[in-house]
């Protein structure tokens, strides 16, 4: 079975779009695949309780544990990785997974590793990027499915999706026309890497 990893860090709307299509197109028997698991760094990830509720398994590794550790961040990043590889994962998604990771995490996890973002990359990477879409004026947003680099939203772009930027948006309605184009565009990606790969 090639199993898949999922890292959430709130609504999981987009890990949310991933189990149903699995389950739609039964990526069982299509890809010999499964969500093996989905992993949150927040004890209150509202995706959590979907998970839960699809009877997948799930954990979460709260990086605010972390924070007396001489290194934090290299300190959650192993906890989480030793959570993620006790599931062998053939691809880990970062979907809403609001952490930014260490050199050593990207590396371990060398092209297995995905992530969304909801810009056209190179344009906006990082926080708040709608609203930066809508104060530089954009007449067009969007999201980006790439592989996932040591330098923060970079990497290999896998798919994009376009939407009209429309007058009177504010960063919510865009955020929200976004969005929903995300969850198309997200487990398309998916499920053509797990058609590409072997196990
Ligand atoms: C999405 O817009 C995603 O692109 C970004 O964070 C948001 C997460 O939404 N990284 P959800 O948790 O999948 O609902």
């Amino acid at each position: 079975m090639k199993n898949l990893v999922i890292l959430i860090s709130g609504g999981g709307s987009n890990m949310a779009a991933i189990v149903r299509t699995a389950l739609r197109d039964d990526w069982a028997t299509r890809y010999h695949a499964q969500v093996a698991a989905v992993i949150s760094n927040k004890p209150d990830a509202k995706g959590l309780v979907f998970a839960q509720a699809q009877g997948l398994k799930t954990s979460m590794v709260n990086h605010h544990a972390f924070a007396h550790e001489a290194e934090p961040r290299a300190a959650f990043d192993a906890a989480l990785m030793a959570e993620i590889d006790q599931h062998q994962p053939h691809l880990v998604v970062l979907a809403g997974f609001m952490r930014i990771l260490t050199p050593g995490f990207v590396a371990h996890y060398e092209g297995r590793l995905i992530n969304i973002h909801p810009s056209l990359l190179p344009a906006f990477t990082g926080l708040h990027t709608h609203q930066r879409a809508l104060d530089e004026g954009c007449q067009f947003a969007g999201a980006t499915v790439h592989r996932v680099t040591a330098e923060l939203d970079h990497g290999e772009i896998l798919a994009q999706a376009v939407v009209p930027v429309l007058p009177g948006d504010s960063a919510d309605s865009l955020a929200a026309r976004v969005l929903t184009q995300e969850h198309l565009m997200f487990p398309r990606v998916v499920a053509q890497l797990l058609a590409s790969m072997k196990g």
